[in-house]
This record gives C-alpha cells, structure tokens and sequence, in this order.
C-alpha cells in the first residue's frame, strides 16, 4: 500500500520549475516522477498549474501545485493499493473534480500517478516497461530525432517547429541511434560551413537563420546524403510545423517566409512537400482549429504519409474519438501531461491501436532527467517515439534508456522497430 506521497520543485531543461513526485510504499518501494511542460501547447491540454505570481519565478511558479500533492493529494491515496493504478488514477481525477484538472493541477495529477507505476513497478521487481506492458512489451520503438529547431522552440525566422530523422533503415535501436548522432554531427558541419549557427533549441536540434521548410529539408537531405545514408531508404524525415502556431484567422501566417497560405493552399505546400521529399510522417500539419483542412489533407495524403495529431487531439480519447470517426489524420502523439493520468495516456493508445492508427510516444520541448516515456513506449509497443535531439541530456537520457532497455531484452527483442504508417502487430 501507499505509505507516502511528497512532492518538491525541480528545474526543467528550459530552467523553470516543475514538479517532482515521490511516491513511497509500506514495503520501501520509492516510485519517483518529474512532469514536462510544453511551450508549443493544445488549446484543450489539461491545465497546468502556475502560481501566475510575477515577482517570482515570472509567474511560472508551480508551489501551488506541490502543495497540492504534499495535501489533498497525498491524503485522498495514502493507504491505497499500488497495482490498482487505474483505480488510483480515477480517485485523482474525482478528487480535482474538474474536467480539465484545472483545480490540482494536471501537473500535480501526473507526477502522483506516474510515480505509483513506478513504486508498483519497483515492488515487483519488474522494469516499468514490463510491470506495464508485460512479457509482450518487446518492440523498442523507431526514434524521430530532432535535428532542427524553428517556430516556438527557437528564435530564429523558421516558421515550422521541427524538423526530424528516423532511421528507417536500422536493425537495432542503438543503430539507430549511431546513425542519427552521425547525422546530427555531419548537419553541425554543414551549417557551420554555410556559415549558419550551430546553436541549438529547445529540443536540442540546430536553429540557424532559415526561412523557409525547403531550406531547412535540403540541409538534412544533405548531411543524411554526406553521412552515408540514403534518404527514404535509411532515413525518413518528419516535420512538426505545429501549425496551431501560426493560424491567425483562418490563415496560416509565415512570418519567415512573408507569405500567408489559405487552408486549401497549406494542403497543395504540404502535399508538395510530401511528394519532393521522403517525409514519411508530419505531426500538426493543420491547426487544432481547421479540421476542414485536416480532414482535406488526410483524404490526399493519408495513404502515403502518417499524419500525427498533437494539439488537434491532447492525448484526449474523447477529441481522438471524433477525429477516427472524421477521417482528421491517422496517428496520434501521446504526451501524457496533456491529459493528466497515467491510465487515460494509456487509454487513448489503446483507442488509435483499435482504429488501426499508430501511436507516437512522446516528450515536451520543456523535459527533465525522467525517461518514464522511454518505458512507455516499449510497454505500449506503440513502436515510434518523438524525444528530441542527439544532443542535451534532457532528451539523450530517453536515447540512453532505450538502449538500456534493448540491452536487456537481448535476443527476447522483437526484430525491427515500428514504422510511420504502419501499427504494430499485436
Ligand atoms: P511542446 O512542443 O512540448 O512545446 O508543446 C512539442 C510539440 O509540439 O510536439
Ligand atoms: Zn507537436
């Protein structure tokens, strides 16, 4: 049973405060969780609670929240059952008592129910991936590494977010990762040669002064072309424009590009995109408030490219219900502090694997030293997931996981990796 719950602030990788979760139990099992936030956010993500207080931390103190977990929280669970982490998610959710989490806090929720599964794992002296997914949670995930930085991650001119790898191509998940680290570093050269800067964003990625998506795609064909890889076969590219970010009424403004694009003319750019290049897969191609436009580029590019719901969906079964039942993309990212509890993120996975859409598991631009999401990906077999760079400790810790995680499933490991397009086999 649950003995105690804490909960303290801790810094993100952007330097702001988070909130950090212990959940310890009456046989000595410690389960502990850090919670991410987001910059590029949903309109309908539960909410995370900020102390809005401007003279301290610019109002991005999240006090109000650990209070909540050292009191409310921490009374309501004590005394309950760690294995019965749905039951224990369900009483978070009653206790808020709202429908956004806007009263505790998501942030507060998350970090009680992530480190429960990781004190029930730690009692059953099983990794979380296996306490969560059991014997079947074989399937290491195909990584979409983040390579270059734009939009709310970056201060640069570029109008989309990110601008990724995934190696396609690789037999292991280490592979795969020495495969996007030889990128990585062969793409620094490049810029640095065409005498860009080679400072990185919030993911980790390069941000130099690009202003258009073509700039930035045939910089990564290049260095994918000069590290000895063949892009489509080895590598495919992904691209988050995160387009909710600049959809100004009705309008997909580019300010680096100095064009405005109507729904209708982002999906021909889009589709062009598609076809030019080997993009297999784009995260927010449309805005989380034009579903007409998503809805028209699904009907003409969702037989060839994975089209991913971030902010249109929030890891909300509900929202993914309706978009399944729309025809609004095919794949749906899953970032758990969107919606709050453990079991309503392993949910709406559940939800898109039943529809026969892939999962995307993945992190925050703001994340910390927690690799919670490595494991869950594995125990999902969701077989893809989005953390960022080759570079910054923030997102190399999940990398590092993973390969701890293929390490220790040897030869139990399933062969290959997920791949864009296509859900796993069950
Ligand atoms: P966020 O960005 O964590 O800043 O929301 C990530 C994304 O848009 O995928
Ligand atoms: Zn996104």
């Amino acid at each position: 049973a649950i003995q105690s719950v804490t909960a303290r602030r801790v810094l993100d990788s952007r330097g702001n405060p988070t909130v950090e979760a212990d959940v310890l139990l009456a046989d000595g099992s410690l389960g502990r969780a850090a919670v991410p936030s987001g910059a590029s956010t949903g309109a309908r993500e539960a909410v995370e609670l900020r102390d809005g207080e401007p003279g301290r931390w610019h109002g991005k103190g999240v006090d109000r929240a650990v209070a909540h977990v050292n009191g409310e929280i921490a009374a309501a669970v004590v005394g309950r059952d760690a294995d019965d982490q749905a039951g224990l998610d369900a009483a978070l959710v009653a206790l808020d008592g709202t429908s956004d989490k806007s009263r505790l806090g998501a942030n507060a929720l998350l970090g009680v129910s992530l480190a429960a599964a990781k004190a029930a794992a730690a009692a059953h002296r099983q990794p979380l991936y296996r306490y969560l997914g059991g014997a079947d949670a074989r399937l290491l995930p195909l990584p979409m590494m983040n390579i270059v930085n734009g939009g709310a991650h970056a201060d640069n001119p570029l109008d989309f977010q990110e601008f990724m790898i995934a190696p396609v191509g690789a037999e292991t998940f280490a592979e795969a990762v020495r495969m996007g680290s030889e990128i990585f570093h062969t793409l620094r050269r490049d810029l640095l040669s065409a005498g860009h800067s080679t400072g990185v964003g919030d993911e980790g990625g390069f941000a130099p002064a690009l202003r258009t998506a073509e700039e930035a795609l045939d910089f990564v064909m290049a260095a994918v072309e000069r590290a000895g890889y063949r892009p489509g076969a080895d590598i495919g590219l992904i691209m988050d424009p995160a387009s909710s970010e600049f959809f100004r009424d009705g309008t997909y403004v580019y300010e680096g590009e100095g064009v405005r694009r109507t729904p209708t003319e982002q999906v021909d750019y889009l589709a062009k995109l598609i076809d030019a290049y080997p993009i297999v897969s784009v995260e927010d191609p449309m805005a989380e408030d034009d579903l007409d436009g998503w809805r028209e580029l699904t009907a003409r590019v969702g037989d060839r490219c994975q089209l991913t719901g971030d902010d249109v969906f929030c890891t909300n079964e509900e929202l993914l219900r309706e978009g399944i039942r729309t025809g609004v993309g095919n794949s749906v990212l899953v970032k758990v502090n969107q919606i709050g509890t453990l079991t309503e993120a392993l949910a709406t996975v559940a939800t898109a694997h039943r529809a026969g859409w892939t999962v995307v598991m993945s992190h925050r631009s703001g994340e910390t030293e927690d690799t919670t999401i490595a494991d869950l990906a594995v125990a999902t077999g969701c077989g893809q997931i989005k953390t960022g760079s080759l570079s910054r400790s923030d997102r190399t810790a999940k990398y590092n996981q993973l390969i701890r995680i293929e390490e220790e499933l040897g030869d139990s490991a399933r062969d290959g990796h997920g791949s864009p397009g296509r859900p796993p086999r069950r």
